[in-house]
């Protein structure tokens, strides 16, 4: 932090937030609340002098609360810059009646009450989102006592407790009696690795973390008896297996099992954890003088807003979603935006400085070309039949199109933007949108080259080219069978599949159609096959209507890796197929 602060081509702003991104990749426009920190930080030396009147006293946040601050005060020791902020709704204010002392105390004069927020515009290229991460609240795991026993804490406020610089200066002791615990039991995935209590992922770093803790104590105080209360231990980095070992030979106890309950002696305050061990299936009592729970990790708080302003998706985890978690890991699906550290997923400090590291390069190599080559498929607006009524920009997942809902001129697409889905193109009734190389007189071709002959027999399946159609490709390297009456036609995502695509096929005789797509969140083109499920919806309605079996258009999220279930569902497709008489499918042409 103190390079970043020093570097004189790092413009560091803190006490400041991101209200507004314009723009696309080249090209972004970011406003920013900048805070008044009421204190010059080139000023201010943080000599603390400041303090020592401050009548204000408060829970220090750094501290999760185990000490206290003043209104004044330094965020934390290597704080970055190295000065004092006020927080002007603690303050009691520069009236000489109610307080003003910091201003009487500071000698250099850097208070200034009257500072004022501003917001500014920077104009930057690319974006690395690296929002960080929040931990989980064991609060509601009652079961564990964090609020009924003082002697619970979390693996954070441990941390804390044992930092030098924390509350108690790295003394271990029990919150209760501030003596040194003989008994410590850590109990691991705290709100991690279940459905139904906390978050059903892995957070990745609780294991090595109290593997850490333990040698710790192992090290400075030998003679604590330490029990860690676990599941599996996940040891897989560089290294990692060796501080496992290296911990079980310093004594500390691993008991494979998760209390299902602990209970307090009120006289003593010791606490007992009842578990069984699974690797010996005997139920036992454990005594101890603290327990720390080992927290899992969670989604920053702060993603929402940041997944508005930037058009991101999420996982179902809550965690940004990377474009490809293969092939391009660290982008963003929105085009110069990258990601580092835990904002996409749980990870180590190792972890997070590796992808920072290629979150920076890959912007780098961005921002060195200068340039930015555009993708081939993207879609194109004809002003002429354009009537600007927005639909194209409501549905595009890249903010891609520009349109101005007073002036009501032809909407645009800025093409460093899209993607290339097509969703804009299905939900154009005007015909305005041109998708490039997917246009709608190639893909009704399409539909017309399948049913020119014995359109009864086929099976029209529009299949989006990084799930469904990879899955056809999949089954077919797989040497997996499926029926012959199945007729492919790709498309870059099942948003592109505009209602008159499947209206021509069953107007051309087709009996079954159906619409296959990227399972949801993993949509190649962000959200873009919610639309997909959308527009599916509204034609089974449109279908029922006209007296057409609705069943007669299905729709199938099949992945790339599901290459069996593309086979299963081709056969059930074809066993539809056989359902459909000659009299519905004349009956669909005369009412179509
Ligand atoms: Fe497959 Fe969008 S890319 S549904």
């Amino acid at each position: 932090m103190t390079d970043v602060g020093r570097h004189p081509r790092i413009e560091l702003m803190t006490l400041s937030e991101v209200v507004d991104v314009q723009g696309y990749i080249g090209n972004f426009r970011v406003k920013v609340l900048r805070k008044a920190r009421y204190v010059d930080e080139k000023e201010c030396t943080a000599c603390g002098d400041c303090l020592e009147d401050c009548p204000v006293t408060k829970p220090n946040e750094f501290d999760l609360g185990l000490s206290t601050r003043k209104a004044i005060y330094q965020p934390f020791p290597q704080a970055v810059p190295a000065a004092f902020a006020l927080n002007m709704e603690e303050c009691l204010g520069n009236n000489p009646i109610a307080c003003g002392k910091c201003l009487e105390k500071c000698e250099k004069e850097c208070i200034d009450y009257d500072m004022q927020d501003k917001e500014v515009e920077i104009k930057v290229g690319t974006i690395i989102v690296a929002t960080g991460m929040d931990v989980y609240d064991p609060t509601e795991l009652d079961e564990f006592g964090y609020t009924r026993f003082e002697n619970v804490v979390t693996s954070l406020e441990f941390e804390r407790l044992i930092n030098a610089g924390g509350p108690t200066e790295g003394h271990l002791i029990r919150p209760t009696d501030w003596q040194l615990p003989k008994r410590v039991a850590f109990i691991q995935c705290i709100g991690s690795r279940s459905e139904k209590r906390g978050n059903p992922y892995c957070s990745n770093v609780c294991c090595m973390n109290t593997i850490k803790d333990s040698l710790l104590i192992k090290n400075h105080w030998p003679e604590v008896e330490i029990k860690v209360f676990y599941m599996d231990i996940r040891a897989f980095g560089k290294g990692f297996e060796d501080l496992y070992k290296r911990s079980k030979a310093e004594g500390v106890m691993y008991i494979r099992g998760i209390p299902g309950d602990i209970r307090e002696d009120q006289e003593t305050k010791n606490l007992f954890l009842l578990a069984e061990d699974s690797n010996t299936g005997k139920v036992m009592e454990h005594e101890v003088d603290m327990v720390i729970l080992s927290i899992g990790l969670i989604p920053s708080t702060e993603n929402s807003l940041i997944r508005q302003l930037l058009t991101l998706s999420r996982t179902s985890d809550g965690f940004f979603m990377e474009a490809h978690p293969k092939l391009q890991p660290v982008d963003a699906p929105t085009k110069g935006v990258f990601f580092a550290g835990c904002a996409e997923s749980p990870k180590d400090i190792k972890d997070s400085v590796t992808q920072a590291s290629a979150s920076a390069s890959r912007a780098n190599i961005l921002m060195s070309a200068g340039k930015f080559t555009v993708e081939a498929i993207t879609s194109l607006i004809n002003e002429e039949l354009c009537k600007a009524c927005g639909l194209c920009a409501r549905v595009c997942p890249y903010h891609a199109i520009e349109f101005d809902k007073e002036k009501k001129l032809p909407a645009r697409v800025i093409e460093a933007s899209c993607a290339g889905c097509g969703t804009c193109g299905a939900e154009c009734a005007f015909d305005a949108v041109v998708m490039r190389h997917f246009t709608d007189q190639q893909i009704l071709g399409q539909v017309e080259a399948i049913l020119e002959e014995n359109p009864q027999d086929k099976v029209v399946v529009f299949a989006c080219n990084w799930c469904s159609y990879a899955g056809a490709d999949y089954a077919g390297v797989s040497r997996l069978q499926y029926p012959p009456s199945i007729r492919i036609i790709r498309t870059m995502c099942s948003g592109r599949v505009d209602e008159k695509f499947v209206l021509h096929a069953f107007k051309l005789g087709a009996p079954i159609v159906l619409v296959s797509g990227c399972h949801f969140a993993d949509c190649h083109y962000i959200n873009a096959n919610r639309w997909t499920q959308k527009r599916v919806e509204k034609l089974w309605d449109k279908l029922e209507k006209k007296g057409i079996r609705p069943e007669r258009l299905q729709l199938e999220w099949i992945s790339a890796a599901e290459g069996l279930k593309f086979a299963k569902v081709m056969k059930e497709m074809e066993e539809l197929r056989q359902g459909v008489t000659l009299e519905e499918i004349d009956y669909t042409r005369k009412e179509l």
